[in-house]
């Protein structure tokens, strides 16, 4: 028996629970669960991720104090997790005094061997905000292209980095007043000093992916950098010992929630379990971390040198999974593919979305498709055509012509047999994480049970007089059949397997327990295990995760940017999609004439506009609308432009601005003034 401690990615406490997050989570609940039935001790934590400035500001929105946001929030997430199955044996928040005392020590263990530096920074300051400001709180104008509205660490237009502080006409997004250059000093981790401890622990069997392995070497070649572990108040976070109003930067005490939330588990539930045999240098035990793989850094180089610097153990792997996409795009509000867990449980039964999942993963870093109609198709046809039709067709007889027992002999053993044994690959699939092949291979099984039924057609029997042991020897071999295939999905399907175990009135339904054929076994009455999923449902869902106002599918450099804040080290503030009056008169619209119009050679859907905007200003405009328009059509056409769009560099030239059309799917329709209208006029 092996003792694991096994932990999800900690949430952040300033949103909710989505798709995107629950396959992770079901991942590792799956494993955990699997584990355990084949009799290894585990033990599964996890908490939310409360502190930053992400938070702080997401509070101050919401008018109420960090303390009330995150205890909101946490109460959600536990729900949500519960509603899927995902059962944690401890849930906590990183906001808590056993963390707070754990990052304390851990940060003067690591000060004491030489690993924190102090120097100062200069960064923009917000002075109505009277705080420092992150990049992604600053925008001003490129200081190389000039574009304006960029970001303070690159530009989406011609993709130079830069500091924050070369951003000309910089200002605060949060106040909009213009940034000044303060100075304060920081602290820093000295990663470098664990530059060859990690290059040979990346490379640790069964540590890491080998296709992070790899990946992670790009940044050794690179050479690693101090980490800037320090944020200056207001920061909502635990402060640095002896530094009165510096901060631990969320991602120095998030990952020793690991490390808290076990710890609290202990305290509340379990004092019999020892937080050293775990977490102690030489510790036999195991830990595994379940990520996404836009946090491979922290927890790949960050986490096992702070741990390190401590004379902490390391974990001993990261179980590492890709992105979720819904219908083969990256989640959208406009769309109703953004959806969020509390909006699929009011909709669906969550153990499709575990088997759907299932069916998907594998122990590579690759991302996964939830296609809606897929999902629909393989939950009907694996787990309602294949799965829980072998139960109903034979319990009926069982209950009904022979008091609900099965036969005292088995009439097929080697076909029971040979569903036992496959257990074993079953089990193996299981524990690499390649779940979708431990799908495949139950499934096959039940394609074989439903042959054999098929074959032996007991309801017919049932009709024929003096074959009535073969109706109940037949029903007896599919019920342990069924079983068996119970048994090997429950670690998926939780509450399906209670059901069954249930209804066959068995003790135990771990792995070893199938090797134990039922005969003269008394069954309980059968009740329907499961549903279709009706498609009307997952429409309402879609609909109900509609968001009206919410922007389009990201454009090009919209997508570009996403990816950056991927790689960023603290959230996207909330997902602000309703924008106010304020957002809206931003942009620039203005009638433009089409003084000419040209197809593109090499593009068969768009045209080349060149515009007229008023004020003697000329625009060139790409815009994708060749299929309903040809461009003697267009030529003195009133349009209305987009005129502060910011410029795209196009494989043809550079656009710059956008002409406004509706479509329905079947055409494009130019938005058109009436005449009258002069190029250059406002349109509000
Ligand atoms: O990326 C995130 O959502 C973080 N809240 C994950 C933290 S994991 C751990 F290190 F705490
Ligand atoms: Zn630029």
């Amino acid at each position: 028996m092996r003792n694991i401690l096994v932990t999800n990615a900690l949430p952040y406490a300033n949103g909710p629970i989505h798709m995107g997050h629950l396959l992770g989570y079901i991942q590792a609940d799956i494993w955990v669960r699997a584990m355990r039935a084949m009799g290894h001790n585990v033990t599964y934590v996890c908490a939310d991720d409360a502190h930053g400035t992400a938070i702080m500001l997401r509070a101050e929105a919401n008018g109420i104090t960090p303390e009330q946001q995150i205890a909101n929030v946490q109460k959600e997430h536990i729900r949500d997790f519960d509603g899927f199955g995902v059962h944690f044996d401890h849930y906590d928040s990183t906001n808590s005094d056993e963390n707070k005392a754990r990052s304390e020590e851990i940060y003067i263990k690591n000060r004491e061997a030489g690993n924190i530096a102090i120097r100062p920074v200069t960064q923009l300051f917000d002075p109505e905000k009277g705080m420092f400001l992150s990049d992604r709180f600053i925008k001003g104008t490129c200081p190389k292209c000039k574009a304006e509205d960029q970001y303070g660490d690159s530009c989406e237009v011609c993709g130079t980095t830069y500091n924050a502080t070369e951003l000309l006409n910089p200002r605060s997004t949060l106040s909009g007043a213009t940034p000044v250059e303060k100075s304060s000093d920081h602290y820093f981790f000295k990663l470098p000093n664990f530059s060859e401890y990690l290059q040979k622990w990346t490379r640790d069997e069964g540590r890491l992916p080998l296709s992070i392995a790899n990946k992670l070497d790009e940044w050794f070649d690179a050479g690693l950098a101090d980490w800037d572990i320090s944020r200056d108040a207001p920061y909502f976070g635990f402060e640095i010992p002896d530094t009165p109003n510096k901060y631990f930067y969320v991602w120095v005490d998030a990952p020793i929630g690991y490390m808290s939330s076990f710890e609290n588990y202990i305290k509340t539930k379990r004092p019999e379990l020892n937080f050293d045999d775990y977490w102690k240098k030489d510790s036999k035990n195991e830990v595994y971390h379940f990520i996404g793989k836009d946090i491979v850094y922290f927890h790949a180089l960050f986490w096992p040198a702070m741990l390190e610097g401590a004379n902490y153990r390391t974990p001993t792997g990261l179980f590492v999974n890709g992105f979720l996409t819904v219908n083969g795009q990256k989640m959208s509000k406009s769309r109703g593919t953004f959806i969020k867990a509390e909006t699929y449980l009011q909709h669906l039964n969550p153990e499709y979305l575990r088997y759907y999942f299932a069916s998907k993963l594998s122990d590579k870093v690759e991302d996964s498709d939830l296609n809606l109609d897929d999902f629909v198709q393989k939950v009907n046809s694996d787990l309602v055509g294949k799965v829980v039709n072998i139960a109903s067709r034979c319990a009926k007889f069982i209950n009904t012509k022979f008091d609900n027992k099965l036969s005292s002999e088995c009439a097929e053993p080697e076909l029971v047999q040979s569903f036992i044994n496959a257990g074993d690959s079953i089990a193996k699939a299981y524990e690499s994480r390649e779940f979708s092949t431990a799908i495949r291979e139950i499934m096959a099984l039940a394609d074989r049970a439903n042959q054999y039924i098929d074959e032996k057609k007991p309801w017919a029997l049932a009709k024929v007089e003096g074959e009535e042991q073969q109706v109940h020897d037949v029903c007896s071999v599919g019920i342990n059949l069924f079983r068996q295939l119970a048994v090997y999905l429950a670690p998926v399907l939780p509450a399906l397997a209670k059901q069954v175990q249930d209804f066959l009135k068995l003790e135990s339904f771990d792995f070893a327990s199938r090797k134990q054929i039922l005969v003269a076994h008394e069954i309980a009455q059968f009740e329907p295990l499961m549903q279709r999923v009706d498609s009307k449902a997952v429409a309402a869902m879609v609909e109900a995760s509609k968001d009206s106002l919410a922007a389009p599918a990201p454009a090009k450099a919209e997508k570009k940017k996403e990816k950056k804040a991927e790689k960023k080290t603290e959230p996207k503030i909330g997902e602000a999609e309703v924008i106010g009056i304020e957002d809206f008169l931003k942009v620039d619209l203005r009638v433009a004439k089409v003084v000419e119009a040209a197809t593109v050679e090499g593009s068969d859907k768009l045209l080349q506009l060149t515009l007229d905007a008023g004020e003697a200003e000329t625009r060139n405009v790409f815009s994708g609308i060749r299929s309903s328009y040809a461009p003697e059509d267009l030529k003195d056409k009133l349009v209305v432009l987009v005129a502060n769009l910011a410029p795209r560099k196009m494989r043809f030239g550079v656009s710059n601005g956008m002409v406004l059309a509706a479509g329905n799917g079947e055409g494009i329709f130019i938005i058109s003034p009436d005449s009258g209208a002069k190029p250059g006029d406002k349109v509000s």
